[in-house]
């Protein structure tokens, strides 16, 4: 591992390299221990390059054991060797010329899995975003693109399958058991997206015909066995294909496109160059093992890694600062992508409440930067929730300001001036400005300031004058390194909701700008006045969530109930719901708080189960809003000093109060929607049974008894139904003989799929209350727990920090001092899992002070722990200085 040398890397020190990379030539022959890499670069000088520059190769524990100059072996005196760099000097001034290196490296040994390692006996690679300098010495950064041959020598009977990016040249036999393979990648390409697999796996096939009328051959490669779990992934893929062209005009560009599961991967999945590397979880799905949200899963990030083909492949960054230029707009693409797929109010909900509870936290913690970040010390520390979520967001907002044609143009534009290139930030916003003719320099803020807008609103109704104002005032909040901030130019969607229901149509609108039905806050306090409104309105502003910022807007529980029942914008509806609620748990926490009795509104619970029963919702819409804020939007609500057990008991005694009044309207829910047959993953059948599952849930609570979830589960004949109730078994009565068979049940039953046992783990996880750390402990030693990984550390140990608010936050710091030593073991052998863990403890300052205090000295001993990894380093340090 490579320890941490605490160096910044800036953007304003960004320059192109002194050497053009022409062409790669990469040969390796595949040994689990012992891998020969050889790599054949062609250089030539930049011009206007300083001709004494010498090549710089980025390394990261290398031994090489050959070097070669134009064929002849290079003399010691012209190169410097060390295990993360290589120096070349005396090089010629114009002429192109090669370079040959000699790498050994170790696959089996590579267990940060970054660069070439071995998962269940498969040879692959992941070198985004600096693994490739782990395969062999190379310019390692995303604006040297180049075309690559990769040759492929292994043991034939082990690794009958050879891969590589681009299309299959050709193979044969090499002599004693051995064959090799040939691929070729005619499009130029940074190193990150380079990719090669070797083993033994089963494969499904189909093709897809482009708009041009090209055949493709498409090739999902799985566990021998596993094949009939990857058909969904192959739908999902065809369909991603056929939207790209039909929504975006992008066609694919190779004979051959190819995606391999394996089972230890760090992340979800990978986008390397016709030949995209996934983690199993995100391909493999029947009936019986994956649930509605893996479907989803699935779906998304098929779509998202096949998508990246034109944004981040064809078109790829400068630079790492500027990677919300591929992944803020290809999560838009998926997103867009699913809402198209499926029900778009839902799916808005379902973003909206991600964003809220994962990026709204780091905006606001020790660990804030901008979506486009100016200084970093690890890059994968910035693989981050704000480059990706928001980074997406900023993407739709230009949609919306622009309008769908205008932000067709500009996509457009992109495509046909940037294809081939490494680009920026600044080069995606100018598009949008040349195709639309509309200056977006104060909108570009969204990608430097960081910090989540508060706004805050007030509004009031002139009878007389017949005119509605709306006054609206923005501040976003200093973040880490930025204290001053500018005003921000903010798109919010809005309407003005009449007594009827019906929508007001102003007849004039001072004070700003508004085009249709978006209103462009771009002062720091603005008034908006409506004419020719016949009676107060309601209005309902940031419909869609049109912007990622807070509003802070004291409507009335009448109003707020007005907008539930009548706006034609599902999302706003929930969103009304969301409100009505938030006030009744944050007094119920005070109250558990203060040992007082919980109250709830009863128009709350009147407004949730109208929702609940009204069968002209969709399903799936209906469960969104019984879902109420979770136990972190309320802490997040609270702003400081939280207590999780007040916050987890008035929650409890809300939801209890919501099940007790309800308790006819879920009993005839349950039964109305009994599973129909057959099963389909698609989402109106997700829908019922999410419907279904809340209702179940409630039910619990009312009867205050396993029997219910008991008998769900065994009754469930699909891995939704059965994993809802095993969940409501496990946190709502842990102690119940129920619960034990169950649970043991489940453990014998799926104790030969690993994805399957990684939700065994996450219940138990997230069981409440004080006995969870014990129990996590106690479920580290059982034989199915490997720590080698990453999903069943994560399942278990990632869930219990991230997902179980009062077992990890007990108020004696217990569960703080194991999750610091876990990560310190964790940080030993995989850095990136460990450091992406430890993100866990980001809102650590807003804990009431006992429990803060004893979160810093968790931190405090990772902090002083010998040899740290440089990704945990850079993250504890951000969290106890931020
Ligand atoms: N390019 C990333 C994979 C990646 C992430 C590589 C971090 C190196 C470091 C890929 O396109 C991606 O974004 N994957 C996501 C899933 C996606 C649907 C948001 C992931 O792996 O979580
Ligand atoms: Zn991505």
């Amino acid at each position: 591992m490579r320890t941490d040398t605490g160096r910044i890397i800036h953007l304003a020190d960004y320059r192109p390299t002194d050497f053009v990379l022409e062409r790669v030539d990469l040969t390796f022959e595949l040994d689990p221990t012992e891998t020969k890499v050889e790599a054949r670069l062609i250089f030539h000088r930049r011009e206007g390059a300083d001709p004494n520059a010498p090549l710089v190769l980025d390394g990261d524990e290398l031994k090489m054991t050959g070097l070669l100059f134009d064929q002849i072996e290079l003399a010691p005196e012209r190169y410097t060797e060390t295990p993360d760099s290589l120096t070349i000097r005396d090089l010629p001034a114009s002429v192109p010329f090669e370079i040959t290196i000699t790498t050994l490296i170790n696959p089996e040994a590579n267990t940060q899995l970054m660069g070439l390692y071995r998962s269940n006996g498969i040879y692959c690679t992941q070198c985004e975003a600096e693994g490739f300098r782990r395969i062999t010495f190379f310019p390692d950064r995303p604006d040297v693109l180049a075309v690559y041959t990769v040759n492929i020598i292994a043991d034939k009977a082990a690794n009958p399958l050879l891969l590589s990016n681009g299309n299959f040249l050709g193979g044969a036999g090499y002599g004693e058991g051995k064959h090799f393979a040939a691929w070729f990648d005619p499009h130029p390409k940074p190193s990150y997206l380079f990719a090669l697999v070797a083993g033994d796996l089963g494969v499904v096939e189909d093709t897809f015909v482009t708009m041009s009328e090209r055949e493709v051959a498409l090739k999902i490669y799985v566990e021998h066995g596993k094949e009939a779990r990857a058909a969904y992934a192959m739908d999902a893929l065809k369909r991603s294909m056929k939207w790209d062209q039909e929504v975006f005009g992008r066609e694919y560009d190779l004979d051959i496109f190819m995606i391999v599961a394996v089972s230890d991967f760090n992340m979800g999945a990978m986008e390397n160059k016709g030949l995209n590397i996934f983690n199993d979880k995100y391909v493999l799905a029947d009936p019986e093992t994956a649930t509605d949200q893996d479907y989803a899963n699935i779906e998304a990030i098929i779509a998202h890694e096949y998508f990246h083909n034109w944004t981040g492949n064809r078109i790829t960054c400068r630079d790492w600062f500027q990677l919300c230029l591929k992944e803020g707009l290809t999560v838009y693409r998926d997103h867009e992508f699913s809402a198209d797929q499926r029900s778009r109010a839902v799916k808005r909900i379902a973003e909206v409440r991600h964003l809220r509870s994962e990026q709204f936290p780091e905006d606001s913690g020790p660990l804030a930067h901008p979506v486009r970040p100016t200084k970093y010390r690890e890059i994968n520390n910035f693989y981050t929730t704000t480059v990706y979520e928001k980074g997406s967001e900023v993407t739709r907002m230009i949609a919306t300001i622009l309008g769908r044609d205008g932000f067709k143009k500009g996509m457009d534009l992109y495509f046909e001036r940037h294809d081939g290139d490494a680009a920026t930030v600044e080069d995606f916003v100018k598009c949008f400005e040349d195709a639309s003719g509309r200056d977006l320099t104060q909108f570009s803020l969204w990608y430097h300031q960081a910090g989540t807008p508060q706004i805050t609103v007030s509004s009031s109704y002139d009878a007389s004058a017949k005119t509605f104002s709306l006054s609206l005032e923005q501040m976003v909040p200093a973040t880490p390194g930025q204290t001053a901030k500018e005003p921000m130019h903010i798109p919010l969607k809005f309407t003005l909701i009449g007594e009827n229901g019906a929508e007001a149509q102003p007849s004039a609108v001072s004070g700003g700008e508004v085009t249709g039905d978006v209103l462009h806050l771009t002062e720091r306090s603005q008034t908006f006045v409506f004419a020719g409104i016949g009676a107060r309105p309601v209005v309902s502003l940031n419909r869609g969530f049109s912007a990622p910022v807070n509003l802070h807007f004291s409507q009335t529980t009448d109003d707020l109930a007005h907008i539930a029942r009548h706006d034609s914008d599902l999302f706003a509806r929930w969103q009304a719901i969301t409100d009505l609620a938030l006030p009744n748990l944050t007094a119920a926490a005070k109250a558990a708080a203060g040992g007082k009795p919980v109250e709830c509104d009863a128009s709350l619970c009147d407004a949730l189960l109208a929702i609940a029963s009204d069968d002209s919702l969709e399903p799936a819409f209906r469960a969104q809003a019984l879902a109420l804020p979770s136990e972190s939007d309320i802490a997040r609500e609270l702003g400081a000093n939280n207590d999780p057990d007040a916050i987890h008991q008035g929650r409890q005694a809300i939801l209890s109060a919501i099940a007790t009044a309800g308790a006819s309207t879920f009993r005839s829910l349950y039964d109305g929607l009994a599973a129909s047959t057959p099963f389909s993953p698609d989402a109106a059948g997700a829908g019922r049974r999410a419907l279904r599952n809340a209702a179940l849930s409630f039910l619990a609570l009312s009867d205050n008894s396993p029997a219910g979830a008991a008998e769900a589960y065994a009754k469930a004949d699909n891995m939704t139904d059965l994993s809802q109730a095993l969940t409501v078994l496990a946190h709502r009565f842990p102690d119940a003989t129920e619960t034990h068979a169950a649970l043991s049940s489940f453990e014998s039953r799926f104790a030969a799929n690993a994805l399957v046992l990684d939700k065994w783990f996450s219940i138990q996880a997230t069981i409440p209350g004080e006995g969870a750390l014990d129990r996590v402990m106690r479920l580290m030693q059982n034989p199915h727990f490997t720590a080698s990984n990453p999903n069943r550390v994560r399942a278990l140990i990632g869930t219990f920090a991230f997902a179980n608010p009062t077992g990890f936050n007990r108020p004696d710091g217990k569960a703080y001092h194991f999750f610091a030593e876990e990560i310190l073991a964790i940080d030993k052998r995989n850095p990136q899992l460990a450091a992406r863990l430890l993100t866990a403890l980001r809102s650590w300052r807003l804990l009431e002070p006992v429990r803060a205090d004893q979160a810093r000295e968790a931190l405090m001993t990772i902090e002083r722990a010998p040899s740290l990894s440089s990704d945990v380093a850079d993250i504890v340090e951000r969290m106890l200085k931020g």
